[in-house]
């Protein structure tokens, strides 16, 4: 059991990867396994699409806005939620499909990131590691065309997998008091806990280069603290940021509609 926690406790992204190739075995192994995670009413309401070929996934870095451990992982994994399968079996009994509703799209994101979870402990229990990609939302039009993605299915993350060039550093996180609460939700505890959190990403310099570039926040002479960066990273409307596309393109898809 304690190696099993020690494992869990050990996680941290890795983004260099040797090129040393993933077996096909061991692909297997990773996606049977995420298929295990849990599945709300056992709908199974997602697909993983696994891309090896080397142009794909060059372009796919680019789309995810030029993210050059893509191209170079063994093994790039999109997470979908997907309706699409639902909906061809409701068809098949000639049902009517609720496909549109909030209700499925939430059912959907949170299956394919459950899988996509456990996908990623699996790549490092095998000795791999990876980094989840959000960046897949960049242009999600251009990936449902280069995938083939049919209606009712979006890509809700990528992930680069493959055999890391150094140990993966663990990164702090937040003290746990500002993350879970007892019995009751309350903002008391959670203050002292940003303000330690703050420290700790500040000694360790992780936003070091990463800086959200100033807006409107030009007069500030403060630490770059965890809670500056995070606020101004919440302040942005640029579109890019906030991937403003997304709402239509989910629309159009035939999510989200009521
Ligand atoms: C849904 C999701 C999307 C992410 N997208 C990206 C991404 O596009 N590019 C990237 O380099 N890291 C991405 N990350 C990795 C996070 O930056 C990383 O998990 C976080 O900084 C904590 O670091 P750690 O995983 O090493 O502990 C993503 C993580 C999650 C959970």
């Amino acid at each position: 059991m304690s190696s099993i926690l020690e494992f869990l406790n050990s996680h941290g992204s890795a983004r260099k990867f040797t090129g040393q190739e993933i077996t096909e075995e061991d692909e297997m192994t990773i996606v049977t396994t995420a298929e295990r995670s849990p599945t709300s009413s056992n709908l199974h309401a997602y697909s993983i699409i696994g891309v090896r070929e080397g142009a794909t996934k060059l372009k796919l870095a680019e789309l995810c806005g030029n993210q050059e451990h893509i191209a170079k992982s063994s093994l790039f994994l999109v997470f979908c939620a997907d309706l699409y399968r639902l909906s061809q079996v409701a068809k098949e009994k000639d049902y009517r499909f609720s496909g549109e509703y909030t209700e499925m799209f939430i059912v959907a994101t949170v299956d394919a990131s459950l899988a996509a979870c456990r996908a990623l402990m699996t790549a490092q229990a095998l000795g791999m590691g990876g980094v989840m990609v959000g960046g897949i939302r960049n242009n999600p039009e251009d990936v449902a065309e280069l995938l083939n993605l049919p209606d009712l299915v979006y890509p809700v993350m990528g992930m680069s997998l493959g055999y890391p060039e150094s140990e993966p550093k663990v990164k702090p996180r937040m003290p746990i008091a500002g993350i879970y609460l007892r019995e009751k939700y309350s903002d008391a505890s959670f203050q002292e806990a940003i303000r330690s959190f703050d420290k700790m990403i500040d000694d360790a310099g992780y936003l070091k280069g990463r800086e959200v570039e100033p807006e409107n926040y030009l007069d500030y002479t403060g630490e770059y603290s965890w809670s500056e960066h995070s606020a101004r990273r919440m302040a942005s409307e640029k579109p890019t940021v906030l991937r403003a596309h997304m709402r239509e393109f989910l629309e159009k898809r035939g999510l989200l509609k009521k």
